[in-house]
């Protein structure tokens, strides 16, 4: 499974990008503004410290002309843009006319597994289902990911969508969508951060240290 961080924040896309963990970036409207810096600025850096993966940049618009003239200005910031769109009636128009043109659409708030089907018939090459956020009003956010996948699967409708699960809230997210079989998944910088951690390797590679130490100070000609 693809990894994306779900962050506009370039610190962080640094950091993760340094272990070679970042196949991919999402931003949303709330992640732009609270990061405090100009969209454009900001998309341009994202995209030129993670280039060639593709970087969804979000419009503001919700009618049609307006989605397609910013997914349009979007997509002029960085050859790796991809013009995220959310889930309405008209942004299945705009996903229609801007996928014809060849920029790449993220389609985004997706809650239930026909609104994919639509999404990906619209033409959207990337599907964002909104797991933690089902998740959050009682509802199964896997179940929505393992709906997907199976419809996916079967090879008669050639889906070429990648399945993009959004709204991860926490590692098993992780690990149930990579089980499952999802495209790509992605996260917060702080359960990016948790992927790597477990108690075990710190006190495992403290005993290893602990033990050489102690055996260098008795012996010190013991060299690496
Ligand atoms: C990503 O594309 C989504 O915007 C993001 O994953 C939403 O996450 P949230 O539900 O934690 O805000």
């Amino acid at each position: 499974m693809k990894f994306y961080l779900d962050t506009a924040n370039l610190a962080s896309i640094k950091k993760f990008n340094a272990m070679g963990l970042v196949d991919g970036i999402t931003t949303n409207p709330s992640l732009i503004v609270k990061e405090g810096a100009d969209f454009e600025q900001t998309i341009k850096a994202i995209c030129k410290e993670v280039y060639p993966h593709p970087v969804s940049a979000e419009v503001i618009a919700t009618d049609y002309e307006g989605m397609v003239s910013e997914g349009k200005r979007n997509r002029s910031f960085a050859e790796n843009v991809v013009v995220k769109i959310p889930m309405i009636a008209e942004g299945l128009k705009a996903t229609k006319t801007l996928s014809s043109m060849g920029i790449p659409i993220n389609m985004t708030l997706i809650f239930s597994a026909v609104q994919g089907l639509v999404a990906a018939k619209a033409g959207a090459s990337y599907l964002s289902p909104f797991i933690g956020r089902l998740d959050d009003v009682g509802q199964d956010g896997m179940g929505l990911i393992r709906d997907l996948v199976a419809i996916k699967r079967n090879e008669n409708y050639n889906m070429k969508a990648e399945i993009l699960v959004a709204s991860i809230r926490h590692p098993i997210h992780v690990l149930e969508a990579a089980k499952l079989g999802a495209d790509i998944g992605t996260m917060p910088a702080e359960v990016m951060e948790k992927l790597l951690l477990h108690p075990l390797t710190d006190i495992g590679l403290k005993r290893f240290l602990d033990d050489w130490n102690k055996a260098k100070k008795e012996k010190p000609s013991l060299t690496v």
